[in-house]
Protein backbone atom coordinates (compact mmCIF):
# COMPACT_ATOMS: atom_id res chain seq x y z
CA UNK A 1 0.00 0.00 0.00
CA UNK A 2 1.69 3.41 -0.66
CA UNK A 3 0.82 5.57 2.41
CA UNK A 4 0.51 9.13 0.88
CA UNK A 5 1.92 12.08 2.49
CA UNK A 6 -1.01 14.19 2.44
CA UNK A 7 0.42 17.40 3.73
CA UNK A 8 -1.95 18.35 6.01
CA UNK A 9 0.59 19.71 8.61
CA UNK A 10 1.88 22.44 6.75
CA UNK A 11 -2.18 23.02 6.77
CA UNK A 12 -2.30 22.68 10.63
CA UNK A 13 0.71 25.24 10.68
CA UNK A 14 -0.71 28.14 8.31
CA UNK A 15 -4.50 27.52 10.20
CA UNK A 16 -2.37 28.21 13.13
CA UNK A 17 -1.14 30.85 12.00
CA UNK A 18 -4.41 32.79 10.71
CA UNK A 19 -5.66 32.00 14.08
CA UNK A 20 -2.87 33.32 16.20
CA UNK A 21 -3.13 36.86 13.54
CA UNK A 22 -7.05 37.30 14.32
CA UNK A 23 -6.13 36.40 18.11
CA UNK A 24 -3.73 39.18 17.91
CA UNK A 25 -5.80 41.77 16.19
CA UNK A 26 -8.52 41.22 18.81
CA UNK A 27 -7.04 41.23 21.84
CA UNK A 28 -5.23 44.36 20.65
CA UNK A 29 -8.46 46.04 19.59
CA UNK A 30 -10.39 44.87 22.54
CA UNK A 31 -7.92 46.46 25.00
CA UNK A 32 -7.88 49.61 23.02
CA UNK A 33 -11.98 49.91 23.42
CA UNK A 34 -11.78 49.21 27.22
CA UNK A 35 -9.13 52.05 27.47
CA UNK A 36 -10.99 54.50 25.24
CA UNK A 37 -10.81 57.07 28.14
CA UNK A 38 -6.90 56.15 29.25
CA UNK A 39 -4.50 59.29 29.71
CA UNK A 40 -1.65 59.69 27.53
CA UNK A 41 0.53 57.35 29.30
CA UNK A 42 -1.61 54.74 28.16
CA UNK A 43 -1.56 55.67 24.86
CA UNK A 44 2.34 55.63 25.05
CA UNK A 45 2.31 51.95 26.14
CA UNK A 46 -0.09 51.08 22.86
CA UNK A 47 3.57 50.17 21.22
CA UNK A 48 4.72 48.17 23.68
CA UNK A 49 1.65 46.28 23.90
CA UNK A 50 1.64 45.60 20.62
CA UNK A 51 4.65 44.15 20.91
CA UNK A 52 3.97 41.90 24.08
CA UNK A 53 0.96 40.15 21.93
CA UNK A 54 3.40 39.76 18.80
CA UNK A 55 5.89 37.97 21.25
CA UNK A 56 3.62 35.70 22.67
CA UNK A 57 2.04 34.79 18.90
CA UNK A 58 5.73 33.92 17.73
CA UNK A 59 6.46 32.14 20.92
CA UNK A 60 3.31 29.80 20.10
CA UNK A 61 3.66 29.72 16.70
CA UNK A 62 7.15 28.22 17.34
CA UNK A 63 6.02 25.69 19.65
CA UNK A 64 3.50 24.69 17.93
CA UNK A 65 5.27 24.43 14.68
CA UNK A 66 7.61 22.03 16.98
CA UNK A 67 5.05 19.69 17.93
CA UNK A 68 3.66 19.41 14.43
CA UNK A 69 7.42 18.01 13.35
CA UNK A 70 7.63 15.89 16.76
CA UNK A 71 4.37 13.85 15.33
CA UNK A 72 5.73 13.78 11.61
CA UNK A 73 8.84 11.92 13.23
CA UNK A 74 6.68 9.38 14.85
CA UNK A 75 4.68 8.62 11.58
CA UNK A 76 4.63 5.56 9.76
CA UNK A 77 7.05 6.39 6.53
CA UNK A 78 5.04 8.50 4.45
CA UNK A 79 5.71 8.51 0.61
CA UNK A 80 6.71 5.02 0.57
CA UNK A 81 4.92 2.00 -0.92
CA UNK A 82 4.59 -0.55 1.92
CA UNK A 83 4.22 -4.67 1.40
CA UNK A 84 2.56 -4.95 5.12
CA UNK A 85 -0.42 -7.02 5.93
CA UNK A 86 -3.04 -5.57 7.62
CA UNK A 87 -2.45 -1.85 6.37
CA UNK A 88 -4.48 0.08 8.06
CA UNK A 89 -5.27 3.87 6.21
CA UNK A 90 -6.58 5.54 9.63
CA UNK A 91 -3.22 4.78 11.25
CA UNK A 92 -0.32 6.34 10.32
CA UNK A 93 1.29 6.09 13.75
CA UNK A 94 4.53 3.67 14.01
CA UNK A 95 3.18 0.80 16.06
CA UNK A 96 6.57 -1.13 16.38
CA UNK A 97 4.00 -3.71 15.48
CA UNK A 98 4.10 -3.49 11.86
CA UNK A 99 3.54 -7.05 10.04
CA UNK A 100 5.17 -6.95 6.66
CA UNK A 101 4.30 -9.56 3.46
CA UNK A 102 6.24 -12.72 3.69
CA UNK A 103 7.51 -13.27 0.14
CA UNK A 104 6.67 -16.68 -1.61
CA UNK A 105 9.59 -17.55 -2.96
CA UNK A 106 12.27 -16.33 -0.51
CA UNK A 107 13.69 -19.86 0.29
CA UNK A 108 14.52 -20.36 -3.49
CA UNK A 109 15.95 -16.55 -3.77
CA UNK A 110 17.88 -17.39 -0.71
CA UNK A 111 19.11 -20.46 -2.17
CA UNK A 112 20.06 -18.83 -5.75
CA UNK A 113 22.42 -15.96 -3.25
CA UNK A 114 24.03 -19.07 -1.15
CA UNK A 115 25.11 -20.78 -4.36
CA UNK A 116 26.56 -17.19 -5.64
CA UNK A 117 28.60 -16.60 -2.16
CA UNK A 118 29.81 -20.30 -2.33
CA UNK A 119 31.47 -19.75 -6.13
CA UNK A 120 32.79 -16.39 -4.93
CA UNK A 121 34.25 -18.07 -1.44
CA UNK A 122 36.01 -21.13 -4.09
CA UNK A 123 36.90 -18.60 -6.30
CA UNK A 124 38.55 -15.81 -4.36
CA UNK A 125 36.08 -13.23 -5.75
CA UNK A 126 34.62 -12.36 -2.11
CA UNK A 127 34.11 -8.60 -1.91
CA UNK A 128 34.36 -6.20 1.14
CA UNK A 129 33.44 -2.78 0.68
CA UNK A 130 36.51 -0.65 1.03
CA UNK A 131 37.18 2.21 3.31
CA UNK A 132 36.94 5.43 2.42
CA UNK A 133 39.92 6.18 4.52
CA UNK A 134 41.92 3.90 2.51
CA UNK A 135 41.83 6.06 -0.67
CA UNK A 136 45.26 7.24 -1.23
CA UNK A 137 46.80 10.83 -1.67
CA UNK A 138 47.19 10.80 -5.34
CA UNK A 139 43.34 10.01 -5.84
CA UNK A 140 42.44 12.54 -3.20
CA UNK A 141 44.16 14.83 -5.02
CA UNK A 142 42.91 14.97 -8.36
CA UNK A 143 38.93 14.57 -6.82
CA UNK A 144 40.42 17.54 -4.65
CA UNK A 145 41.40 19.45 -7.56
CA UNK A 146 38.27 18.72 -10.07
CA UNK A 147 36.08 19.72 -6.75
CA UNK A 148 37.49 23.18 -6.63
CA UNK A 149 37.19 23.69 -10.25
CA UNK A 150 33.83 22.97 -10.69
CA UNK A 151 33.19 25.25 -6.90
CA UNK A 152 34.49 28.17 -9.01
CA UNK A 153 32.31 27.34 -11.74
CA UNK A 154 29.50 28.00 -9.77
CA UNK A 155 28.60 31.73 -8.57
CA UNK A 156 25.45 30.32 -6.89
CA UNK A 157 26.52 27.29 -4.84
CA UNK A 158 25.75 26.96 -1.78
CA UNK A 159 28.57 25.65 0.43
CA UNK A 160 28.86 22.21 1.63
CA UNK A 161 28.36 22.10 5.35
CA UNK A 162 31.95 20.39 6.57
CA UNK A 163 30.39 17.48 8.21
CA UNK A 164 32.25 14.99 11.26
CA UNK A 165 32.30 11.89 8.90
CA UNK A 166 31.80 8.90 11.05
CA UNK A 167 34.34 6.20 10.63
CA UNK A 168 32.08 2.88 10.64
CA UNK A 169 34.46 -0.06 9.57
CA UNK A 170 34.81 -1.12 12.66
CA UNK A 171 31.41 -0.96 13.54
CA UNK A 172 29.94 -2.88 9.75
CA UNK A 173 31.49 -4.96 7.18
CA UNK A 174 29.83 -5.12 4.15
CA UNK A 175 30.06 -7.82 1.94
CA UNK A 176 29.42 -6.74 -1.75
CA UNK A 177 27.62 -10.17 -3.19
CA UNK A 178 26.51 -8.28 -6.28
CA UNK A 179 27.52 -4.75 -6.63
CA UNK A 180 27.14 -1.92 -8.75
CA UNK A 181 30.84 -0.40 -7.88
CA UNK A 182 32.21 -3.38 -9.45
CA UNK A 183 30.77 -2.92 -13.00
CA UNK A 184 30.33 1.05 -13.56
CA UNK A 185 31.12 2.57 -16.71
CA UNK A 186 34.08 4.50 -17.41
CA UNK A 187 36.03 5.27 -20.40
CA UNK A 188 39.28 3.75 -19.09
CA UNK A 189 38.13 0.24 -18.70
CA UNK A 190 35.41 -0.24 -21.00
CA UNK A 191 34.78 -0.59 -24.55
CA UNK A 192 31.75 0.77 -25.86
CA UNK A 193 30.10 0.97 -29.45
CA UNK A 194 27.84 3.80 -27.44
CA UNK A 195 30.80 5.64 -25.78
CA UNK A 196 30.45 8.57 -28.15
CA UNK A 197 26.81 8.55 -27.01
CA UNK A 198 27.40 7.85 -22.94
CA UNK A 199 29.64 11.17 -23.35
CA UNK A 200 27.47 13.14 -24.63
CA UNK A 201 24.94 12.30 -22.28
CA UNK A 202 27.60 13.19 -19.45
CA UNK A 203 28.16 16.87 -21.05
CA UNK A 204 24.30 17.24 -21.50
CA UNK A 205 23.76 16.37 -17.36
CA UNK A 206 26.84 18.61 -16.47
CA UNK A 207 25.13 21.23 -18.51
CA UNK A 208 21.96 20.91 -16.72
CA UNK A 209 23.25 23.01 -13.52
CA UNK A 210 19.85 23.85 -11.80
CA UNK A 211 17.50 20.59 -10.29
CA UNK A 212 16.81 17.32 -10.85
CA UNK A 213 13.75 15.40 -11.45
CA UNK A 214 12.58 15.37 -8.07
CA UNK A 215 13.57 19.04 -7.47
CA UNK A 216 17.01 18.31 -5.92
CA UNK A 217 20.52 20.07 -6.51
CA UNK A 218 21.56 18.35 -10.07
CA UNK A 219 24.79 16.87 -9.15
CA UNK A 220 26.49 14.98 -12.32
CA UNK A 221 29.81 12.53 -11.78
CA UNK A 222 32.49 15.15 -12.94
CA UNK A 223 34.95 11.76 -13.29
CA UNK A 224 32.57 10.30 -15.63
CA UNK A 225 31.42 7.16 -13.77
CA UNK A 226 28.02 5.45 -14.52
CA UNK A 227 26.18 2.70 -12.44
CA UNK A 228 24.93 0.63 -15.17
CA UNK A 229 21.46 -1.43 -14.89
CA UNK A 230 20.51 -4.65 -15.47
CA UNK A 231 17.73 -4.92 -18.29
CA UNK A 232 14.53 -6.64 -17.49
CA UNK A 233 12.30 -7.24 -20.00
CA UNK A 234 8.39 -8.73 -19.80
CA UNK A 235 7.99 -11.71 -21.18
CA UNK A 236 4.67 -12.21 -22.54
CA UNK A 237 4.84 -16.18 -22.85
CA UNK A 238 5.98 -16.28 -18.99
CA UNK A 239 4.20 -13.86 -17.81
CA UNK A 240 7.18 -11.96 -15.90
CA UNK A 241 10.28 -10.13 -16.52
CA UNK A 242 13.47 -11.51 -17.48
CA UNK A 243 16.95 -10.72 -17.14
CA UNK A 244 18.48 -9.81 -21.24
CA UNK A 245 21.56 -10.26 -20.88
CA UNK A 246 24.21 -9.40 -18.63
CA UNK A 247 23.15 -9.18 -14.35
CA UNK A 248 26.88 -8.91 -13.20
CA UNK A 249 30.00 -8.52 -14.98
CA UNK A 250 32.48 -10.11 -12.58
CA UNK A 251 30.06 -13.34 -12.31
CA UNK A 252 29.00 -14.12 -15.97
CA UNK A 253 30.81 -17.29 -16.03
CA UNK A 254 29.43 -18.73 -13.04
CA UNK A 255 26.78 -21.63 -13.59
CA UNK A 256 24.71 -20.79 -10.81
CA UNK A 257 23.91 -17.21 -12.16
CA UNK A 258 21.07 -18.24 -14.12
CA UNK A 259 19.42 -19.47 -11.78
CA UNK A 260 20.00 -16.09 -10.10
CA UNK A 261 18.61 -13.98 -12.63
CA UNK A 262 15.66 -16.60 -12.71
CA UNK A 263 14.71 -15.40 -9.02
CA UNK A 264 15.60 -11.64 -9.26
CA UNK A 265 13.24 -11.84 -12.63
CA UNK A 266 10.71 -13.22 -10.23
CA UNK A 267 11.21 -10.86 -7.49
CA UNK A 268 11.10 -7.68 -10.07
CA UNK A 269 8.04 -9.26 -11.05
CA UNK A 270 6.50 -8.97 -7.54
CA UNK A 271 7.20 -5.55 -7.06
CA UNK A 272 6.29 -4.18 -10.58
CA UNK A 273 3.10 -3.34 -10.58
CA UNK A 274 3.17 -1.49 -6.87
CA UNK A 275 6.29 0.04 -8.83
CA UNK A 276 4.08 1.36 -11.34
CA UNK A 277 1.27 2.28 -8.76
CA UNK A 278 4.06 4.12 -7.31
CA UNK A 279 5.42 5.81 -10.65
CA UNK A 280 1.45 6.75 -11.27
CA UNK A 281 1.34 8.93 -8.45
CA UNK A 282 4.75 10.52 -8.02
CA UNK A 283 5.15 11.26 -11.69
CA UNK A 284 1.75 13.32 -11.24
CA UNK A 285 3.70 15.45 -8.40
CA UNK A 286 5.67 18.47 -9.55
CA UNK A 287 8.35 20.34 -7.38
CA UNK A 288 8.74 23.50 -6.92
CA UNK A 289 11.64 26.33 -6.73
CA UNK A 290 11.17 28.84 -4.61
CA UNK A 291 15.07 29.62 -4.59
CA UNK A 292 16.93 33.02 -4.25
CA UNK A 293 18.06 32.92 -7.81
CA UNK A 294 14.39 32.33 -9.08
CA UNK A 295 14.93 35.41 -11.33
CA UNK A 296 17.60 33.87 -13.35
CA UNK A 297 16.56 31.17 -15.46
CA UNK A 298 19.21 29.62 -16.92
CA UNK A 299 19.82 26.31 -15.48
CA UNK A 300 17.89 26.60 -12.47
CA UNK A 301 14.43 24.27 -13.93
CA UNK A 302 13.61 21.20 -13.11
CA UNK A 303 14.36 18.72 -15.36
CA UNK A 304 11.23 16.55 -15.39
CA UNK A 305 11.66 13.78 -17.10
CA UNK A 306 10.14 11.44 -15.49
CA UNK A 307 6.64 11.46 -16.73
CA UNK A 308 7.41 9.67 -19.84
CA UNK A 309 8.54 6.36 -17.79
CA UNK A 310 6.40 3.10 -18.61
CA UNK A 311 7.84 -0.10 -16.88
CA UNK A 312 5.32 -2.28 -18.97
CA UNK A 313 7.57 -3.57 -21.16
CA UNK A 314 11.20 -3.28 -19.33
CA UNK A 315 12.75 -2.38 -16.01
CA UNK A 316 16.11 -0.93 -16.19
CA UNK A 317 17.49 -1.61 -12.51
CA UNK A 318 20.41 -1.71 -10.56
CA UNK A 319 20.90 -4.58 -8.47
CA UNK A 320 22.44 -4.71 -5.50
CA UNK A 321 22.65 -7.70 -3.26
CA UNK A 322 24.69 -7.27 -0.20
CA UNK A 323 25.40 -8.87 3.48
CA UNK A 324 26.04 -6.57 6.57
CA UNK A 325 27.88 -7.90 9.55
CA UNK A 326 27.72 -5.94 12.58
CA UNK A 327 30.12 -6.06 15.23
CA UNK A 328 29.17 -7.34 19.03
CA UNK A 329 27.78 -4.64 21.09
CA UNK A 330 27.75 -2.01 19.13
CA UNK A 331 25.07 0.16 17.36
CA UNK A 332 25.14 0.85 14.03
CA UNK A 333 23.68 4.40 11.97
CA UNK A 334 24.03 5.38 8.61
CA UNK A 335 23.91 9.34 6.78
CA UNK A 336 21.31 11.10 5.27
CA UNK A 337 21.95 10.12 1.95
CA UNK A 338 19.48 9.59 -2.22
CA UNK A 339 20.59 6.94 -4.37
CA UNK A 340 23.47 7.98 -6.69
CA UNK A 341 24.03 10.95 -8.68
CA UNK A 342 21.76 12.97 -11.07
CA UNK A 343 23.41 11.18 -14.00
CA UNK A 344 22.45 7.93 -12.22
CA UNK A 345 19.21 8.89 -12.75
CA UNK A 346 17.61 6.74 -10.52
CA UNK A 347 13.97 6.99 -10.12
CA UNK A 348 12.98 4.10 -7.24
CA UNK A 349 14.24 2.15 -4.99
CA UNK A 350 12.85 -1.70 -4.62
CA UNK A 351 14.08 -2.32 -1.01
CA UNK A 352 13.56 -6.09 0.26
CA UNK A 353 15.31 -6.84 3.84
CA UNK A 354 15.55 -11.10 2.89
CA UNK A 355 17.71 -11.51 6.09
CA UNK A 356 17.92 -9.63 9.52
CA UNK A 357 18.80 -11.26 12.44
CA UNK A 358 16.41 -11.48 15.23
CA UNK A 359 19.21 -10.17 18.13
CA UNK A 360 19.64 -7.11 15.68
CA UNK A 361 17.11 -4.47 17.57
CA UNK A 362 15.83 -0.95 17.52
CA UNK A 363 17.05 -0.16 13.56
CA UNK A 364 14.72 2.30 12.04
CA UNK A 365 14.94 3.79 8.06
CA UNK A 366 14.12 7.30 8.23
CA UNK A 367 12.86 9.15 5.55
CA UNK A 368 12.79 12.70 3.96
CA UNK A 369 11.88 14.34 1.51
CA UNK A 370 12.21 17.52 -0.99
CA UNK A 371 9.16 20.23 -1.16
CA UNK A 372 6.81 20.41 -3.93
CA UNK A 373 4.63 22.70 -5.34
CA UNK A 374 1.20 21.29 -3.17
CA UNK A 375 3.33 22.08 -0.08
CA UNK A 376 2.06 25.44 0.53
CA UNK A 377 -1.94 25.97 0.08
CA UNK A 378 -3.16 28.30 -2.63
CA UNK A 379 -0.76 30.14 -4.50
CA UNK A 380 1.58 31.45 -2.18
CA UNK A 381 1.91 34.94 -3.69
CA UNK A 382 -1.74 35.68 -3.14
CA UNK A 383 -1.59 34.64 0.63
CA UNK A 384 -2.57 36.61 2.68
CA UNK A 385 0.00 38.14 5.23
CA UNK A 386 -1.72 36.64 8.20
CA UNK A 387 -1.18 33.35 6.98
CA UNK A 388 2.32 34.08 6.71
CA UNK A 389 2.79 36.17 9.92
CA UNK A 390 2.85 33.03 12.33
CA UNK A 391 4.49 30.14 10.19
CA UNK A 392 7.96 30.56 11.71
CA UNK A 393 9.46 27.77 9.23
CA UNK A 394 7.41 29.51 6.23
CA UNK A 395 11.12 29.36 4.35
CA UNK A 396 12.06 26.35 5.81
CA UNK A 397 9.21 24.46 4.24
CA UNK A 398 9.24 26.04 1.19
CA UNK A 399 13.29 26.13 0.96
CA UNK A 400 14.55 23.29 -1.73
CA UNK A 401 17.67 22.94 -0.02
CA UNK A 402 15.89 21.92 3.05
CA UNK A 403 13.39 18.75 3.53
CA UNK A 404 10.49 17.77 5.06
CA UNK A 405 10.38 14.39 7.70
CA UNK A 406 8.02 11.88 6.42
CA UNK A 407 8.27 9.42 9.22
CA UNK A 408 10.03 5.86 9.47
CA UNK A 409 9.51 2.33 9.37
CA UNK A 410 11.44 -0.35 11.84
CA UNK A 411 13.76 -2.19 10.18
CA UNK A 412 13.36 -6.19 10.52
CA UNK A 413 13.44 -9.15 8.20
CA UNK A 414 10.86 -9.29 5.40
CA UNK A 415 10.98 -5.46 5.08
CA UNK A 416 9.98 -4.77 2.10
CA UNK A 417 8.90 -0.89 0.07
CA UNK A 418 9.27 1.07 -2.63
CA UNK A 419 10.07 4.62 -2.70
CA UNK A 420 10.67 7.67 -4.99
CA UNK A 421 14.39 9.02 -5.02
CA UNK A 422 13.30 12.29 -3.79
CA UNK A 423 13.27 10.49 -0.38
CA UNK A 424 16.41 11.41 1.51
CA UNK A 425 16.83 8.57 4.24
CA UNK A 426 19.05 7.22 6.89
CA UNK A 427 19.14 3.72 8.77
CA UNK A 428 19.42 4.85 12.59
CA UNK A 429 20.30 2.73 15.23
CA UNK A 430 20.86 -0.70 14.82
CA UNK A 431 21.71 -2.26 17.58
CA UNK A 432 24.19 -5.38 18.23
CA UNK A 433 23.48 -6.28 21.93
CA UNK A 434 25.02 -9.61 21.79
CA UNK A 435 28.78 -10.82 22.15
CA UNK A 436 29.20 -12.35 19.05
CA UNK A 437 28.79 -10.68 14.93
CA UNK A 438 25.18 -10.98 13.47
CA UNK A 439 24.40 -10.52 9.96
CA UNK A 440 21.79 -8.86 7.76
CA UNK A 441 21.65 -9.32 3.64
CA UNK A 442 19.45 -7.00 1.74
CA UNK A 443 18.12 -7.26 -2.34
CA UNK A 444 17.93 -3.78 -3.82
CA UNK A 445 16.92 -2.76 -7.17
CA UNK A 446 17.49 0.86 -7.82
CA UNK A 447 15.64 1.05 -11.32
CA UNK A 448 16.75 4.16 -13.41
CA UNK A 449 14.61 6.29 -16.02
CA UNK A 450 15.25 4.60 -19.03
CA UNK A 451 13.92 7.17 -21.29
CA UNK A 452 16.53 9.59 -19.84
CA UNK A 453 19.76 7.70 -19.55
CA UNK A 454 18.66 4.54 -21.76
CA UNK A 455 22.56 2.90 -21.13
CA UNK A 456 22.88 -0.43 -19.78
CA UNK A 457 25.42 -3.11 -18.82
CA UNK A 458 25.09 -4.64 -21.98
CA UNK A 459 26.08 -1.94 -23.83
CA UNK A 460 29.78 -2.31 -22.29
CA UNK A 461 32.51 -4.54 -22.48
CA UNK A 462 34.97 -4.36 -19.29
CA UNK A 463 38.47 -4.58 -20.95
CA UNK A 464 40.71 -4.24 -17.76
CA UNK A 465 40.76 -6.53 -15.03
CA UNK A 466 38.61 -6.61 -11.77
CA UNK A 467 41.19 -4.83 -9.67
CA UNK A 468 41.95 -1.93 -12.07
CA UNK A 469 37.95 -1.41 -11.28
CA UNK A 470 37.95 -1.48 -7.59
CA UNK A 471 40.84 0.98 -8.16
CA UNK A 472 38.68 3.44 -9.78
CA UNK A 473 35.99 2.53 -7.20
CA UNK A 474 37.86 4.75 -4.69
CA UNK A 475 37.89 7.34 -7.07
CA UNK A 476 34.82 7.09 -7.42
CA UNK A 477 33.97 6.81 -4.03
CA UNK A 478 35.66 9.71 -2.66
CA UNK A 479 34.21 11.97 -5.36
CA UNK A 480 30.62 10.73 -3.96
CA UNK A 481 31.95 11.65 -0.82
CA UNK A 482 32.81 15.13 -1.65
CA UNK A 483 30.32 16.19 -4.76
CA UNK A 484 27.09 15.66 -2.37
CA UNK A 485 23.46 16.09 -3.58
CA UNK A 486 21.77 16.82 -0.61
CA UNK A 487 23.35 18.83 2.90
CA UNK A 488 23.94 15.37 4.38
CA UNK A 489 24.87 12.91 1.10
CA UNK A 490 26.46 10.10 2.52
CA UNK A 491 30.11 9.14 1.17
CA UNK A 492 29.32 5.65 1.09
CA UNK A 493 26.77 3.44 -0.91
CA UNK A 494 23.73 3.15 0.55
CA UNK A 495 23.74 0.52 3.62
CA UNK A 496 19.89 0.46 4.33
FE1 LIG B 1 19.82 4.20 0.35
Amino acid sequence: MLNIDNNNYISKIYSKSIDLHQFKDESYHSRNKNNQDADNQEEANEDDIWERLNYKCQNEAKQYCKSVYQDLKTQKACDVFIFEQNFDLQNKILTHNEKYIDYERKQKLQKAINAIMAYQDKNNLVDYHPNINTISGEIKELVDKEMTAQQKNKWWGHKQKEEKQQNTADIVKVRNIIHQSLQPYHKDYTNSPKQGEIQAYFKRMRQNNGYDQWGKDSKTSFSEFLWLPAVFEFSEKNQMYEVQGKLFHPLEQCPDLAELKQELGYLLTYFSKPLQETHDHFKQLHYKLMHDYSDFDDGNSIQDVKSKVDFSQKIHAIVKISEMEIAPNSTYSGQWHVEGFSSDNILYTCLYVIEHDENLVDGKLKFKRTPRSDDVPGDPYEQEQCAHQYCPNYEYLCDPDKVIPLGSLDIKENLMIIFPNQNIHKVKGIKNVTDKPLKRKIIAFFVVNHEDQPFTVNDVEFIKSIEVIKDYRLRDMYERSKNKQTEAQSFNYCEH
